[in-house]
C-alpha cells in the first residue's frame, strides 16, 4: 500500500476527525512521523543535498517528467485517491481560476514534482511529510514532536539550543530544513521562476513556520515578507480537490505554452 500522504491526511481533517484513534490512517501516519523525526538528522540532510542537488541522476522533457511521477499512484484507494499529476493540475487550476500571476499557477503544477525521489529509491519519511529546521532546537509547534526523543540530534549539545547552528534571524536561505520534496524542486526550478513563487515550492511543507509561526527567530524580514506568498498558496495545495477533475485535452494549449515560456526544455534531475 502506497503511505497516505502527510499533506492531505494531517491537515486536511478537523481536529475531531484527526483524533480518531479507530482511524487506522492515523497509525500510519504516526508511523510516518516517527521514521522521519528519528532519522532525518542533521547530517542526514548534508548527505541527501551533496547527492541529489548535483542533478546527475536524469534527464527528462518536462511532460516526461510528469508522467514518470505518475508512476507513483496509490493502488489502495483508486476512488478517492488523485494520481500525482491530477493533483498538481487542480492546484493550478484553481490558482489560475483566482486570476494569479502564471507564474504562480506554473508553481501550483511543479510543485509535487520534487516527489520523484521516491522513484529514485528514497522511502517515504526521506521525500514527504512537513519539513522542519535540523541543526538547532525542535519546535514543539512541529507535528508529533515526541518522537524527536529518538532523533540522535536531540543528544547533540551543538543543535540543542533555541539557534542552534544558526545566528538569530540569520534568513532561511542560510537554515538546513529536514531533507525532501519542496527543497529538491525549489532548486530544480530557482532559475527559472521568480522568487515569490520559488518561496512556494521551497516552504509549502514548512507548517512549523507558515501556520504557526514556530520559527520566526530565524526568518529574515524578507522571509516574513514571502512568507505571504507561501501562506496564500497553501489551500490550494490542501483543498483543490474537485470532484470534476480538469479537462487535459482542453487545457493542453496553455499549460504547454506556460512551461515553454518558463521551464527550459528538459529538466535535470
Ligand atoms: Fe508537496
Ligand atoms: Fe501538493
Amino acid at each position: 500500500m502506497r503511505y497516505p500522504d502527510p499533506e492531505t491526511i494531517t491537515k486536511g481533517k478537523e481536529t475531531d476527525e484527526y483524533r480518531n484513534y479507530e482511524d487506522p490512517q492515523r497509525d500510519t501516519v504516526r508511523e510516518f512521523y516517527r521514521l522521519n523525526h528519528t532519522y532525518q538528522t542533521y547530517d542526514f540532510v548534508k548527505t541527501k543535498r551533496e547527492d541529489y542537488l548535483r542533478f546527475n541522476k536524469k534527464k527528462m522533457p518536462v511532460w516526461s517528467a510528469f508522467d514518470f511521477l505518475n508512476q507513483l499512484v496509490d493502488d489502495s484507494d483508486p476512488d478517492t485517491d488523485l494520481d500525482q499529476f491530477q493533483h498538481l493540475l487542480q492546484t493550478s487550476e484553481a490558482i489560475r481560476a483566482d486570476g494569479h500571476p502564471d507564474w504562480m499557477v506554473l508553481a501550483g503544477l511543479m510543485h509535487d514534482m520534487g516527489k520523484v525521489l521516491c522513484l529514485f529509491g528514497e522511502p517515504q519519511w526521506a521525500v514527504v511529510g512537513d519539513t522542519f529546521p535540523v541543526g538547532c532546537a525542535y519546535s514543539d509547534k512541529i507535528v508529533y514532536p515526541e518522537f524527536f526523543s529518538e532523533n540522535p540530534d536531540s543528544k547533540d549539545a551543538r543543535y540543542n539550543t533555541q539557534y542552534g547552528v544558526y545566528k538569530p534571524n540569520c534568513g532561511l536561505d542560510n537554515v538546513l530544513l529536514s531533507w525532501g520534496h519542496d527543497e529538491y524542486v525549489y532548486q530544480m526550478m530557482k532559475e527559472y521562476l521568480p522568487e515569490p513563487a520559488l518561496y512556494m515550492l521551497r516552504y509549502h511543507s514548512f507548517y512549523s513556520q507558515h501556520r504557526e509561526n514556530g520559527y520566526d527567530h530565524l526568518m529574515s524580514e524578507r522571509d516574513h515578507k514571502m512568507f505571504t506568498w507561501v501562506k496564500l498558496f497553501n489551500p490550494y495545495d490542501l483543498y483543490s480537490k474537485n470532484p470534476t477533475p480538469p479537462d487535459w485535452n482542453q487545457l493542453k494549449g496553455y499549460y504547454e505554452a506556460l512551461v515553454k515560456k518558463y521551464l527550459p526544455e528538459e529538466l535535470l534531475f
